[in-house]
């Protein structure tokens, strides 16, 4: 597994200086540092980290100093005179470790510099028999590592770990100062190998959320969007930066290949303390084609569908187009059949998101009992207006119809402008498409998850091919 992270490390190493890392049409996160100290703060609040620490200590040292401790016969400190005074202290064991307090350093390019800054408590039995308790300020500085894991996520290393021994307070008994020394020099020992291990089961605790990034994130029953990362992660002194490719998959597995944009995308500045994810228009496009590709965009307009205050009959229609009638009788129902046949466009542009649907119209006469009668057939474009909203794990689309343009679509015998019906037209795709339409785009557009970093309250910004969101850490 080891051996498998560096390979894969070096071949990433290999392949950074060339890879045009601004052509790309992922989802681009970046996380800000102070999230990181969160997911590291909060790993270490409520978990087995600290207990765990706790557990090694007492267990390795029956007495820390103490005869059959590792200041005993063999032990670390063992020598000559020291000894003496030594035994004195016999039973000082780790009673506690304080909560620690992280913080962060990011190292551009390599990983991040952790400090944990917490006090271990330690009680035993003073020289003069009474209690002794003492507390040692104590500095976990270490050096970690960001990578890729052999599964393609992002991963911590623990790469350089040491400790700083700061101030030691006697809390209560008496220590004399030649076992004070004795005492600091066993803690500038041992610290080391206490500590340490509970930075690699921090880093172990984030790792989890880290790897979260690559998930598959279910579309409905039309599908789903798969998250990987596309290249190593960048490391900037304020924040991560990873570019997660979104791949959008069929129920049936086949990938939902939307042509590549060809220009990268300028993705503003971040702010210190904030994170951001940018969701390509790429993403957008290919979740509509899923949809297309689905029937999700087709429907019947039947007159149960729309309400009685628009028209839907071959009265409205002759009085709008007679020449699109063939001698039917007035006041009879129709049916329009709406089928998409091609991929909607999606525009993200001048701080607008609009859709625009090519649809194929049919209209039929409509009757109950008998087979529909084909009139005429229009081929439209309806535009949409999109508005945006994030929740924690989506961006969610409302759209509404801006505008509907139809031509007759075969060689008509006996053609007419067709324009004249798209007010009309318009009016039943109101009612009756675009709340349905809705209702299919529940799916959303799905967001990376990175160290649950929650987007709900997003800041929301339309760019040029793609849409920015930014939270306040
Ligand atoms: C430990 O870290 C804290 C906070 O970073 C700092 O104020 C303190 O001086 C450090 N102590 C030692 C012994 O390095």
């Amino acid at each position: 597994m080891m051996l498998g992270v560096w390979s894969l490390l070096l071949l990433w190493g290999l392949v950074t200086p060339c890879q045009g890392l601004l052509e790309t049409v992922g989802t681009l996160a970046r996380i800000d540092k102070d999230e990181l100290g969160k997911a590291i703060q909060n790993s270490l609040v409520g978990g087995p980290v600290l207990q765990n620490v706790l557990g090694t200590v007492t267990s390795v040292n029956q007495g820390l100093l103490g005869s059959r401790g590792l200041l005993g016969g063999g032990g670390l400190l063992s020598y000559g005179g020291v000894f003496g005074v030594v035994e004195e202290l016999s039973g000082l064991t780790f009673e506690e470790v304080t909560l620690p307090k992280v913080s962060l350093k990011l190292l551009p390019e390599f990983g991040v510099q952790v400090t944990l800054h917490t006090k271990v408590g330690l009680h035993g039995s003073g020289p003069l028999g009474g209690l002794l308790q003492l507390a040692a300020e104590v500095n976990v500085s270490s050096r970690v590592a960001l990578g890729v894991s052999a599964r393609g996520t992002p991963i911590l290393i623990l790469k350089r770990c040491s400790t700083l021994l700061g101030h030691i307070s006697v809390l209560s008994g008496v220590l004399p100062a030649p076992l004070f020394g004795v005492v600091e020099q066993t803690l500038f020992k041992v610290l080391p190998g206490l500590l340490c291990p509970m930075v690699d089961s921090v880093l172990g605790v984030v790792n989890e959320l880290l790897g979260t990034v690559l998930s598959l994130v279910p579309l409905g029953a039309l599908g789903s969007v798969e998250f990987t990362l596309a290249t190593l992660p960048l490391i900037s002194n304020q924040y991560i930066e990873l570019d997660i490719n979104p791949i959008v998959k069929s129920i049936a597995g086949d990938i939902i290949d939307f042509p590549k944009p060809h220009h990268p995308i300028k993705v503003p500045p971040k702010e210190d303390h904030t994170s951001q994810v940018t969701v390509p228009l790429y993403l957008f496009n290919t979740v509509f084609e899923l949809l297309q590709t689905n029937g999700a965009l087709d429907l019947d307009i039947t007159p149960e569908l729309v309400p009685s205050n628009v028209p839907l009959t071959t009265t409205d229609l002759e009085a709008l187009a007679p020449e699109g009638l063939r001698k039917l009788p007035p006041g009879q129902q129709l049916l329009l059949s709406l089928r998409v046949k091609e991929a909607p466009m999606v525009t993200l542009q001048n701080k607008k998101a609009t859709v625009s649907i090519p649809a194929d119209i049919h209209v039929l006469s409509y009757l109950p009992k008998g087979t529909p009668e084909a009139l005429f057939e229009l081929n439209g474009v309806m535009t949409l207006n999109a508005q945006l909203a994030p929740s924690a794990t989506r961006l969610h689309l409302s759209l509404s119809l801006e505008r509907l343009s139809v031509k007759l679509a075969s060689p008509f015998s006996h053609a007419f402008d067709a324009s004249r019906l798209e007010e009309w037209l318009s009016d039943v795709v109101r009612v009756a498409y675009v709340p349905k339409l809705n209702v299919n785009l529940d799916v959303g557009i799905p967001l990376p998850k990175v160290l649950n970093v929650n987007f709900a309250n997003a800041a929301l910004e339309i760019i040029e091919n793609a849409v920015v969101l930014t939270v306040a850490s």
